[in-house]
């Protein structure tokens, strides 16, 4: 039951690549360089910039005429040092529908043709008139087209997920999206559903997802030779967090259908992988439930068992993720995974540290945080380290069982949330955990209002460059 009642359309709806030669060009300038483009433009184009206040200034734009009324060519202000590598994600939207080519913009063109097409995502499954703008990039030279778009329809692919409400998108749907995309890259895929989780041992899944009328699931996705490398991304799925019997209030219940953005990011990710055919075994695991309130619902005070063998006490059924990703992780640690990673919309705790731009980080491994950092600041898909701080584990005991699942205080809830984690894995040769928020609250450039699959473009070029 409770199966799609919208027909499904054509997803992403992304700017197109082209290879034609006739297209607007979209000039870089500064403030100190603008007026010399404008003029090589014509006096049209110079009188028309200053007359309407354009001064080069980052994110600015000019839509400069010609002598007969047309678009000569468009002026685009980008910071003289540097800046916001996703400026030009700015300008799309803005943008009559149309062919463009970029120049003289710094550095090479990857992340400005990338920012082009992520700024003109849009969003359109429930319009019944999908906006005419139509926008064509053409690809700049030396720019890897393939890989342009593959990153860009990862994206794409989350954001839809994310997007996408509760109604339409229960743990069936996310599990059929997720068996087209296996379908597409030949990937092996297989799911626990309902009482099955527990036959199949997943006892916290089950638990978590048992209220709602449409049955949780285990998702386990494989693809690629199974002797290569074995790396394996984790995704919390929750379709939607009611919070449970430990209802939230409205305004925290407003936004969760967003709570399955670690599984559109690890798809997200999965997606540049394989249309990569990146040299790694991929496993994708995802923990689909609905956290609901009914008879059957699981309680505060309630004691779990778990997949790892860990009996696990409930403070609270609104820390419902961590729960479900630690039987994910348990199974994902069995088969001893070169890197283990995992995505989730964990807690709220996080965005009072960091923010929703800038989603914390948690692992052991010093190599591998530096190395996410780096990378994600390279390709403006940020984190920032958290330390799995061993002296708050004593906020995790139980006087019942062999741990709660929150912490006995209010402090630092993201690192208690990351150590409840930690003890579900054992054999990974490394693992790490991003507690994303998976929205973007106000626009930026590059980033419509909406979902976003925070770190699958930094996972994926992470992978890249070591299985490439
Ligand atoms: N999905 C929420 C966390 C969340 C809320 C992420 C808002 C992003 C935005 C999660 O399931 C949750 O409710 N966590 C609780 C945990 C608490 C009860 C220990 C939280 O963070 O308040
Ligand atoms: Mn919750
Ligand atoms: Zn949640």
């Amino acid at each position: 039951m409770g199966r799609a009642s919208t027909p499904h359309q054509e997803p992403a709806v992304l700017p197109a690549l082209s290879k034609s030669h006739t297209a607007t060009v979209i000039h870089a300038v500064t403030p100190r360089t603008w007026r010399e483009t404008a003029a090589s433009l014509g006096p049209a184009a110079t009188a028309f910039a200053q007359a309407t206040g354009f001064d080069g200034s980052p994110g600015s734009h000019c839509l400069a005429p010609a002598p007969d009324g047309a678009i000569a060519a468009v002026l685009f202000g980008l910071d003289p040092l540097g800046g916001d590598p996703l400026a030009l994600g700015k300008l799309p939207p803005l943008l009559p529908a149309g062919t463009y080519r970029l120049a003289g913009f710094p550095g090479d063109h990857d992340l400005a043709a990338l920012a082009f097409l992520l700024g003109g995502y849009r969003f359109e499954r429930y319009r019944r008139k999908p906006s005419a703008q139509a926008l064509e990039l053409v690809v700049p030279e030396g720019v890897d087209i393939l890989r342009l778009q593959r990153i860009a329809e990862g994206v794409a692919l989350g954001r839809d997920l994310i997007n996408t409400p509760a109604n339409d998108l229960g743990p069936a749907e996310l599990e059929d999206e997720t068996r087209r995309i296996a379908g597409l890259f030949g990937a092996k895929i297989r799911s626990y559903v309902g009482d099955k989780l527990l036959l199949q041992n997943f006892p916290m899944v089950h638990a978590v997802g048992r209220a709602s009328s449409r049955p949780p699931r285990l998702i386990d996705l494989t693809w690629g030779d199974p002797g290569h490398p074995k790396v394996t991304l984790v995704g919390k799925g929750v379709v939607f967090d009611t919070g449970g019997l430990n209802i939230k209030p409205e305004s925290g219940m407003l936004l969760m259908k967003k709570d399955m953005g670690g599984a559109a990011t690890a798809l997200a990710a999965g997606w540049m992988i394989m249309a990569a055919g990146l040299k790694l075994r991929l496993r994708i695991l995802i923990p689909a439930v609905e956290n609901a309130i009914s008879g059957s619902a699981f309680r505060p005070g309630d004691v779990l068992a778990s997949r790892k063998g860990l009996s696990v006490e409930i403070g609270n059924t609104d820390a419902e993720g961590r729960l479900i990703l630690a039987d994910a992780l348990a199974l994902a640690d069995e088969e001893a995974p070169e890197l283990l990673f995992d995505f989730a919309t964990l807690t709220g705790a996080a965005r009072v540290a960091l923010g929703p731009d800038l989603p914390p980080l948690f692992t052991d491994d010093d190599a591998l945080a530096s190395e996410c950092e780096t990378i994600g600041r390279h390709v403006a898909d940020p984190v920032w380290r958290l330390p799995l701080w061993r002296p708050y584990e004593a906020m995790l005991d139980s006087k019942i069982a062999d741990l709660n699942h929150i912490g006995s205080s209010p402090f630092a809830g993201a690192v208690t949330a990351a150590l409840f984690l930690r003890r579900f894995v054992e054999k990974a040769h490394a693992y790490a955990h991003v507690d994303i928020f998976g929205w973007t609250p106000t626009p930026k450039p590059g980033r419509p209002q909406g979902g976003e699959p925070q770190a699958a473009r930094l996972v994926y070029t992470l992978l890249e460059a070591r299985y490439g």
